[in-house]
């Protein structure tokens, strides 16, 4: 399972890279404006402070545009870059026209297994559904990243599913329990899938019953190494 954080916003990235074994970062068009910075700049950043994968989305609209600026992410970092392109008929196309042994390709705002199986077809290395997107249109986004699932291991491509527009910490354990390789969730949700009152209950407990006998809270304050 890998974990990726959705946003563009680096302050809350430089939080949640403290407690959480992220392996990267995700963001489209939406999130980047939100954070009102150049992409670039935000990109420079960020491969300096994480270490893993920046999913990041082209704005050009047509085949060509594309794939300029697809080249032009990319050359930033050929291997932890990945391209973001939406699967319409002109991000399929380019998709079909990138070297995707050079430059990573994510296809993504997949809503359908066709999108899912045509993209992997012409070489993206992840397809991103957007599950509770679906879930919204009354369908179901698990049974949807299922059937992609199942469609993926049938053709024995090896495009890894990450599940996108993830809402809350009941999503992300339906995608754990799908076994889905990726998963991209807010910070916020991150925070409300780990976090229990009842494990803070816990601790408070275990400290009391420590400071009851011993003077602080260390294991053993005498102990030499
Ligand atoms: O990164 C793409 C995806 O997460 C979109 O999510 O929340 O806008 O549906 P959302």
């Amino acid at each position: 399972m890998e974990y990726y954080v959705d946003t563009a916003e680096i302050d809350k990235i430089k939080k949640i890279i403290n407690w959480l074994p992220l392996d990267g970062v995700t963001m489209n068009p939406s999130l980047v404006a939100k954070s009102n910075r150049k992409v670039f700049e935000t990109l420079s950043e960020l491969l300096a402070l994480t270490k893993g994968a920046v999913h990041v989305q082209v704005m050009g609209q047509d085949r060509d545009n594309i794939i300029k600026e697809a080249d032009k992410l990319s050359s930033l970092n050929k291997d932890r870059i990945y391209v973001k392109i939406p699967v319409s008929k002109e991000g399929l196309a380019a998709i079909k026209d990138i070297d995707t042994d050079k430059v990573n390709v994510t296809a993504t705002a997949v809503f359908t297994v066709s999108q899912a199986i045509t993209a992997s077809k012409a070489g993206a290395k992840y397809v991103a559904p957007y599950f509770s997107r679906v879930n919204k249109i009354e369908q179901s986004g698990l049974i949807l990243i299922k059937d992609i699932q199942f469609s993926l291991n049938n053709y024995n491509y090896d495009t890894k599913v990450l599940a996108a527009s993830v809402k809350n910490a009941y999503d992300v354990k339906e995608l754990y329990k799908l076994g889905v390789d990726a998963i991209t969730v807010p910070p916020e949700i991150y925070e409300q899938a780990h976090q229990h009152s009842l494990t803070a209950q816990a601790i408070e407990i275990f400290n009391e019953d420590w400071l009851r006998v011993f003077e602080d809270l260390n294991i053993d304050s005498d102990f030499q190494v």
